[in-house]
């Protein structure tokens, strides 16, 4: 069986990009788990913590997911047009282990935001940034004005439903 993981690049407890990850997941007909930086904290990144103490472990814990996974579903929140603290200081801590840190997994990226360019800006980071990092960028999908298109757990706008599913079905295929 295939192995799936899912996760926001936030640290928010009502994620709406942990929601739309959720929801992400579960028009995939596999196992997929849904992780939550909130479990792997860490120190913000700093070249004098590591020397002094090394690599913290929760980044290894979480690189060892991505390790281990077939397949990685992203949707990133966006901070002032870019990651969150959260998403890009782990994501500094794990490529001090491995800079090839997605391991060439099949990924569905996706962002959303309450207004209308649905996380455009970070999309855009992270599509152009990524492939660094051995990313393997099946589909990108974006949903703007998340309340409005977002409603008891999954997407009531209908084109957008219907281009999260496509890009489901492209990642699916892609595993
Ligand atoms: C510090 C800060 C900066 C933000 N900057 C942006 C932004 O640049 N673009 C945007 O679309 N939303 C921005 N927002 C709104 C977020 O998209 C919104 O808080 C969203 O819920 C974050 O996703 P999350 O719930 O998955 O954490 C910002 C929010 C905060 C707190």
């Amino acid at each position: 069986m295939k192995k799936i993981i899912a996760f926001a690049g936030s640290n928010s407890k009502e994620s709406i990009n942990k929601q739309l990850a959720t929801y992400a997941s579960s028009l995939l007909n596999k196992n997929v788990e849904i992780l939550d930086l909130n479990n792997f904290e860490l120190p913000i990144y700093g070249i004098d913590f590591e020397k002094e103490h090394g690599i913290p472990e929760n980044a290894h814990k979480f690189l060892m997911y991505i390790k281990s996974s077939d397949g990685i579903i992203l949707s990133l929140a966006e901070h002032n047009g870019a990651y969150t603290t959260t998403f890009k200081n782990l994501f500094d801590w794990m490529s001090r282990i491995e800079s090839k840190t997605f391991y060439n997994k099949p990924m569905l990226l996706m962002a959303t935001s309450p207004g209308g360019r649905g996380g455009a800006s970070v999309l855009s980071i992270a599509k152009e940034r990524f492939p660094y990092h051995d990313a393997h960028i099946v589909e990108v999908f974006s949903l703007p004005f998340f309340s409005n298109n977002f409603q008891d757990g999954k997407i009531v706008n209908e084109d957008f439903n219907k281009q999260l599913k496509i890009a489901i079905e492209q990642f699916n295929k892609s595993l």
